[in-house]
């Protein structure tokens, strides 16, 4: 490429007003972009904050309707479960994580039934439920990857049969997405969507989710052995090429602004349905300091979801979801 030098260049002709900005923008956030995590808890007319994520709450499933009703119509179209589960559910076994009656396949229920067009993705891992806070089950110390992935498998079909719309699998354990795609396949699931945690690094930037799903405490060492090492980018492309080729239908880079160079080789390299996800730590970071007047709290969170849209990514998994679908609603 070419280009005229100054003064036939002046790069401030298209910066002068705001309709000519707008008019060369490249990428733009829209609240159809837009996925919103939110915890749930048991019993009723409760919102429980949660410290380390200010403005979070664990919502009780009466709750839940209510807010998801409110983003709805604010304009978000897909909500992302994760439950806080009852001390006493949480086990070795982790039979909890793929009964139909767990905390999140009612909410599932509830939500299909009383917001038909709000789409519904869960996650699948059994952190929420293990007694040691691991993604799978552990056996003398050793995460093992093909028992957990038979107990993924039970706990994908559970969500699909309370009529989940896209399956979260974020255990980050081998050979899960085939498994998942198979019983969906022969169990009348067929359409069922996949959003693999394909590429999910092994994270410090997780903590205010541990405490949000009550997993911090009870956590016996690290995810390194499953997740992935923050210093690779290779290995995120052959595990997104790996989890389309056993049925994702779309693949998610996490955490998301430090990755964001992850997401646009995913983009570039495999033109697949892409998505990041920014987690806790990163709204955290933006919260904390936009409370202390640090940064300014709006303009930080529309330029760190609009810099996902420029990187490649397709929507954002976002705790800002709410916030941001008001905002671009005016
Ligand atoms: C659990 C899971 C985690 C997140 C989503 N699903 C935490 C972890 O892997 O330890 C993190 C989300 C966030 O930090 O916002 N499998």
């Amino acid at each position: 490429m070419t280009f005229a030098d100054y003064p036939a260049t002046r790069f401030r002709r298209l910066r002068r007003t705001p309709a000519l900005r707008d008019l060369v923008q490249e990428h733009r956030l829209s609240a159809a972009d837009l996925i919103w995590p939110v915890f749930i808890r048991e019993g009723h007319n409760t919102e429980e904050p949660i410290a380390s994520m200010p403005g979070v709450s664990r919502l009780t499933l009466d709750r839940l309707l209510v807010r998801a009703t409110e983003a709805h119509e604010a304009g978000v179209q897909v909500i992302c479960l994760f439950p806080y589960t009852d001390q006493s559910l949480r086990t070795e076994d982790c039979a909890e994580a793929w009964s139909p009656e767990n905390l999140t396949n009612r909410a599932i229920r509830m939500l299909k039934k009383e917001l038909p067009s709000l789409a519904v993705m869960t996650d699948i891992a059994l952190d929420p439920y293990n007694a040691n806070g691991h993604d799978g089950f552990v056996v003398d110390g050793v995460i093992v990857n093909d028992e957990t992935v038979e107990a993924l498998v039970k706990m994908a079909l559970a969500q699909a049969e309370a009529g989940a719309d896209i399956l979260g699998p974020s255990d980050m354990m081998d050979g899960r997405i085939g498994a998942m795609r198979a019983a969906l396949e022969e169990n009348g699931h067929q359409d069922v969507t996949i959003m693999s945690y394909s590429a999910k690094y092994a994270s410090c930037f997780y903590g205010p989710f541990r405490d949000a799903v009550g997993a911090s405490g009870r956590l016996v060492g690290d995810k390194k052995t499953y997740q992935m090492n923050p210093g690779n980018s290779d290995e995120a492309l052959r595990l997104v090429a790996r989890d389309l080729a056993e049925g994702a239908d779309m693949v998610m880079v996490k955490p998301g602004m430090p990755y964001l160079d992850i997401c646009t080789r995913v983009k570039r390299e495999l033109q697949v349905p892409t998505f990041a996800y920014q987690v806790s730590g990163e709204y955290a970071m933006l919260k904390g300091a936009a409370q202390n007047g640090w940064i300014d709290g709006e303009k930080s969170m529309l330029e760190s979801l609009l810099c996902f849209k420029r990187a490649g990514c397709d929507g954002i998994l976002t705790y800002f979801a709410v916030d941001v679908a008001k905002y671009l609603k005016g």
